[in-house]
């Protein structure tokens, strides 16, 4: 694929381009890797200078966040190399002027670090002026709110653009620690031949926040849980713990096995989904009245395929939740027969693996062990790594995706079969929402999530005391 050879950034005065965008083009000119100017897009007049500085603000507060210096001559860089085009995205005029400023560049990547609503419009804008002949269109998440939603979008970006020009995100799939869920199964040999309903009891997938919405009430009440992380963060941790092994590592087999894996998934019903709102979260600025949008989710899954027939997969996400945490744990059955636990005894621990995927990400395994003394009786015991320590520094999510787009690489990108069949798992709940049951911070979620998996989730109390 050929390189782009220029970067256009609809959103530039958003909240993405401040916390993930800009810190991710600085880590790009920093490695050398961006060399292509950037063209930043706003409905805000902001001048020239209002918008650098905002660029080199968000950049040194990232910065400082992480205890990094910043490398003045690269931040200068990367300012020389940015341009601001202001003007309203249904305006053919503001389009007209991109074209302006775009003349001489062929290959452009066009990232929509906008409103979903938006996505439509500007597409029908840059066509008008023939930007979207060659342009990579990436389109931020959610795609669509509901089945019905997601198909209607995609006949509307299709019309304009092929599927090969069009780069979905879900940033979780640039996260080194997701993608190192399919270099565990299928670079070890050691799992991948217990790694299925004969061995595994049940898996659980568990991404929550300590804090709120953090400002972002209007967007937020509009979407909910559900639709923000579930449909895609989780459901793509899923896929990539569940799938087939594909036959190689290009974009379309894997694309293959994910939708092989998602088809199979049960269409989720009531009683399978626990909604709740953390208490307060009505006086937050945006929200509406009586809001019924939930904060928190958690799901029972099944797979009907041969690999997971019977396997419950247990997934839920939160807001104001008592631990910043992303991990799945994969739960191992119990050997056929107890050999070192006295009759009446509670047995041991599961085998456990645990995969975290937060700040610091690795993988705990966790065994029996001999415990120390005369007596034949075990004690739990984890092996641990993480690898930051072990591998050194990994890249974060977004300049990887970035750079995927740049090079043309639809392997980080999810495909829009995958998507449908996403819509398609949620669609009645999303349709009739279920009970939504009041949560306070500090806390795990309503009580009703806490007693959806038989002898509770492994990670509150079990292992929470190694949670990053
Ligand atoms: C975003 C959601 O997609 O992911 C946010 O819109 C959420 O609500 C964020 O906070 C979490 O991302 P990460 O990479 O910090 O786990």
């Amino acid at each position: 694929m050929k390189r782009a050879d220029v970067l256009v950034l609809f959103g530039a005065t958003g909240d993405l381009a401040k916390k993930k965008l800009f810190p991710a083009l600085y880590e790009m000119e920093e490695a050398g890797e961006l060399e292509i100017p950037v063209f930043a897009v706003a409905s805000s007049k902001w001048t020239q200078d209002e918008f650098k500085a905002t660029v080199e603000k968000s950049i040194r507060d990232r910065n400082e966040a992480l205890g990094q210096i910043v490398d003045e001559r690269v931040l200068k860089n990367l300012l020389d190399e940015m341009q601001l085009v202001v003007g309203d995205y249904k305006e053919p005029s503001t389009f007209e002027k991109l074209q302006d400023a775009l003349s001489g560049f062929d290959l452009p990547v066009v990232y929509l670090a906008i409103a979903p609503g938006m996505f439509a419009d500007v597409t029908k804008g840059l066509n008008a002026v023939g930007l979207t002949e060659s342009a990579r269109v990436v389109v931020e998440k959610p795609f669509g709110r509901d089945l019905e939603s997601a198909i209607a979008l995609d006949d509307s970006l299709k019309k304009l653009l092929p599927e090969d020009q069009i780069y979905r995100i879900d940033h979780y799939l640039g996260k080194e620690s997701v993608e190192d869920l399919l270099v565990f199964r299928f670079a070890n040999t050691l799992f991948e031949p217990v790694w299925n309903r004969n061995y595994i009891s049940n898996i659980q997938i568990t991404m929550t926040e300590d804090f709120g919405i953090e400002g972002r009430g209007k967007f937020y009440d509009e979407v909910g849980a559900t639709r923000d992380v579930l449909q895609n963060h989780l459901l793509q941790v899923l896929t990539m713990l569940t799938m087939e092994p594909p036959i190689d590592m290009g974009a379309a087999a894997l694309q293959n096995e994910k939708i092989k894996v998602l088809s199979a998934v049960r269409d989720v019903t009531p009683e399978n989904v626990v909604r709740g709102q953390y208490v307060g979260y009505l006086e937050e600025a945006g929200v509406a009245e009586h809001s019924q949008t939930e904060t928190f989710v958690a799901m029972r899954l099944f797979i009907d395929n041969w690999r997971w027939a019977g396997v419950p997969i247990y997934l839920r996400t939160g807001k104001k939740m008592a631990e910043t945490t992303m991990e799945a744990v994969v739960e191992f059955k119990q050997p056929p027969r107890q050999l070192f636990t006295a009759k009446g005894e509670p047995a041991p621990e599961p085998n456990i693996v645990r995969f975290r995927m937060g700040r610091h990400d690795g993988v705990d395994l966790s065994l029996q062990a001999k415990a120390p003394g005369s007596a034949l009786v075990t004690n739990t015991v984890d092996l641990t790594v993480e690898f930051a320590a072990a591998l050194g520094q990994r890249k974060e999510a977004y300049e990887r995706l970035l750079d995927a787009a740049i090079v043309g690489d639809h392997f980080r990108f999810t495909r829009i079969d995958a998507v449908l069949q996403s819509w398609q798992i949620l669609d009645s709940i999303l349709k009739s929402p279920t009970k939504l049951h009041p949560y306070f911070d500090d806390a795990w979620g309503p009580d009703e999530a806490l007693e959806m998996v038989p002898g509770g989730w492994t990670t509150v109390g079990k292992l929470a005391d190694k949670t990053p």
